[in-house]
């Protein structure tokens, strides 16, 4: 049956893209009928809006046609979920106070229907205590949210947690609310960032992996419906939403942290893990002596990709690991599928600045096959391996039955 959305777009540059939202949605034959609060329309205006969702837009709580047309509480029934893109700070704090003195927030009130926000503002904005607050009150009462994605400004240029997560992504997380998605009902386990190895009760090695691309693509995952559990070494990353994220330091208590999550369908080891670790944990803090410079003894830690892809009753049905490579990328990549047992490897060439960067480039090795993606944002390749996962997981079960 074809699903009803009504999309809400908020007054901020991001409303652009909330117009490739309704193309997204509609390609998937979802019908989209748009609110627009005055706000949004110095950006975009309600015949554009009209012209590409086929309906008459919604503007005004006080416009006697509109209201007694189709009215606010119709608005609010008459669909199967509500999507706020872009949902500004404002937004979220009249939704997250109960206000409903204009269109977009009186439909919020009344809604009985699950809700989707896709925040989006500047990341100072967004990191605010009150706006913080505010979306923590509105995850409590059962309000979805997608993004923010960490990113550049359209509007000022400067970087931070604050973009509004891209059409595609919004499309997904939609869809995936009303249809369940397709990894409903499988289990997944993510890892991301470095692992902090301790040397004395104050130092440490590690590396500079930024968890970024690890936490991609748990959400991802989550959005298409699986259940995630994100096992993470320290980052300066939010939590993703939806997902279970358990927080380590440690190889070992990674390791340790991923068995106790299993059994799961799907692994993705994104995490840089330490190689090696200090062989012994001074208990107190290592002084400077007349001996002079302390050798550093190492021993191996252990390897959680391999561990995951032993064979047994609780291997996972996919499992796959990253390969940070900086030259013969899909010989060592071929050489690392077969020396893990893994089942794909995304091998990304990281003599440039994909550590901590925002891009990926990727080339997907599976056991039969070699593709190379073009060069994305992170996030678009957390979206494209959900979405392959998704395929091989349907084809699999499709072939068992
Ligand atoms: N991995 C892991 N546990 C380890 C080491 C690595 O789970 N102790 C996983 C990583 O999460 C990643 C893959 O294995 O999925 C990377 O393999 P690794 O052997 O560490 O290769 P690289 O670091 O890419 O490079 P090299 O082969 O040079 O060691």
């Amino acid at each position: 049956m074809e699903k009803r959305i009504l999309l809400i777009i908020g007054g901020g540059v991001a409303a652009y893209k909330s117009l490739e939202l309704i193309r997204r949605l509609r390609e998937r034959g979802a019908a989209v009928r748009v609110v627009m609060t005055q706000a949004a329309q110095h950006f975009i205006t309600p015949l554009a809006a009209g012209a590409i969702s086929g309906e008459r837009v919604f503007t005004d709580l006080f416009d006697t046609a509109q209201e007694f047309d189709v009215g606010h509480i119709r608005l609010a029934r008459e669909c199967d979920l509500i999507i706020v893109a872009p949902a500004t700070a404002d937004l979220m704090a009249k939704a997250a106070l109960g206000l409903a003195n204009d269109l977009a927030s009186a439909v919020l009130l009344a809604a009985d229907k699950p809700v989707l926000l896709a925040p989006a503002m500047n990341p100072q904005m967004w990191a605010n205590p009150a706006t913080q607050r505010n979306a923590a009150a509105l995850r409590a009462s059962g309000l979805g949210f997608i993004g923010p994605n960490e990113g550049e400004m359209a509007e000022s240029g400067e970087r931070g947690i604050g973009r509004m997560a891209e059409p595609e992504q919004i499309r997904d997380a939609a869809l995936a609310l009303l249809n369940g998605g397709p990894l409903k009902g499988k289990r997944a386990i993510v890892t991301a960032g470095a692992t902090l190895e301790a040397i004395d009760p104050v130092r440490f090695l590690s590396n500079r992996s930024s968890g970024k691309q690890g936490y991609s693509i748990a959400s991802a995952l989550a959005a298409a419906g699986a259940e995630v559990t994100l096992v993470t070494g320290p980052t300066a990353l939010a939590a993703p939403l939806g997902v279970s994220t358990v927080r380590v330091e440690s190889a070992r208590e990674m390791l340790a942290a991923c068995e106790a999550a299993l059994p799961a369908d799907i692994a993705v080891m994104v995490a840089a893990v330490a190689d090696w670790r200090p062989a012994a944990v001074a208990e107190e803090k290592i002084k400077k002596t007349e001996a002079g410079i302390p050798a550093l003894s190492l021993t191996e830690n252990p390897d959680i990709l391999a561990t995951l892809s032993k064979p047994g009753k609780k291997r996972p049905q996919l499992v796959i690991g990253f390969a940070a490579e900086t030259e013969k990328v899909e010989a060592h990549a071929r050489a690392k599928i077969a020396r893990k047992g893994c089942d794909w490897i995304l091998a990304n060439d990281v003599s440039g600045d994909v550590m901590g960067g925002d891009k990926n480039q990727i080339l997907l090795i599976t056991r039969e096959s070699a593709e190379t993606w073009p060069l994305m944002s992170k996030a678009a390749v957390a979206q494209k391996l959900a979405q392959r996962i998704s395929e091989t997981l349907a084809g699999k079960s499709a072939g068992r039955g």
